[in-house]
């Protein structure tokens, strides 16, 4: 399973980074507003900023345009940007279009918003190398996020899809471990979903009997 973290923060990311884990960044128009980057230079700026942190591991920078036109040329912009960019390609009628045209040239991408298994498969036969399903977002609304990552990973081994479920929208360390369990290839979230991997009461009341321990013997 590939760590992804969901955030547009450099310590944040630089952390994870330094922890030995992260196979990669995503990041949304709501991530980099929060962390002040605005002008379009500053954001390009950024997302090869961030490249340079994760070595070698996938970048998601999202288009802003909704049509077809616009999203392939933003779309082919940030691909040069950087060779681990991936471009960011919301689940509407021209993104469809949009995965298949970058598919056609090369170019990797991240099918966003996808909250249903329907949308999942028309971004895996539009060709794109990742689909995010938001299980937080539904979970939000009452409706079993996880589920709908079960649903996916059975439609697409039922067919062989090459498209990687990349588990979105995790807001705690227990959607890691049930995505795990399911079989999503990719999770993204907060450093805190997987810094509460490390947790367990027993490992520190176990290290610290094992510390007093030797400090009886070794003075
Ligand atoms: O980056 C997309 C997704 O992970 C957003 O998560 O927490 O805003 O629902 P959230």
């Amino acid at each position: 399973m590939k760590f992804f973290i969901d955030t547009a923060n450099l310590d944040q990311i630089r952390e994870a980074q330094a922890l030995g884990v992260l196979d990669g960044v995503t990041t949304n128009p709501s991530l980099m507003a929060k962390e002040g980057i605005t002008g379009k230079n500053n954001i390009l700026k950024h997302y090869v900023d961030i490249c340079h942190i994760v070595d070698g591991g996938d970048v998601s920078a999202e288009v802003i345009a909704t049509d077809f036109e616009g999203m392939v040329r933003e779309g082919e912009e940030l691909a040069e940007l950087h060779e681990q960019i991936v471009v960011k390609v919301p689940m509407i009628r021209d993104g469809v279009k949009a995965l298949n045209y970058f598919s056609d040239k090369g170019i990797r991408t991240n099918c966003t918003l996808v909250f249903s298994p329907g949308q999942a498969l028309l971004a895996a036969k539009a060709g794109a190398s990742y689909v995010s399903p938001f299980i937080g977002r539904l979970d939000d609304i009452s409706t079993d996020g996880l589920n709908l990552i079960s649903e996916i990973r059975e439609i697409y081994d039922n067919y062989g899809f090459g498209t990687e479920i990349l588990a979105a929208s995790i807001r705690h360390t227990m959607h890691v471990i049930e995505c795990a369990k399911i079989g999503a290839d990719v999770m993204t979230g907060p450093l805190s979903a997987i810094e509460g991997l490390l947790k367990h009461p027993l490992t520190d009341i176990g290290l610290e009997k094992f510390l007093s321990d030797y400090r009886k013997g070794n003075g």
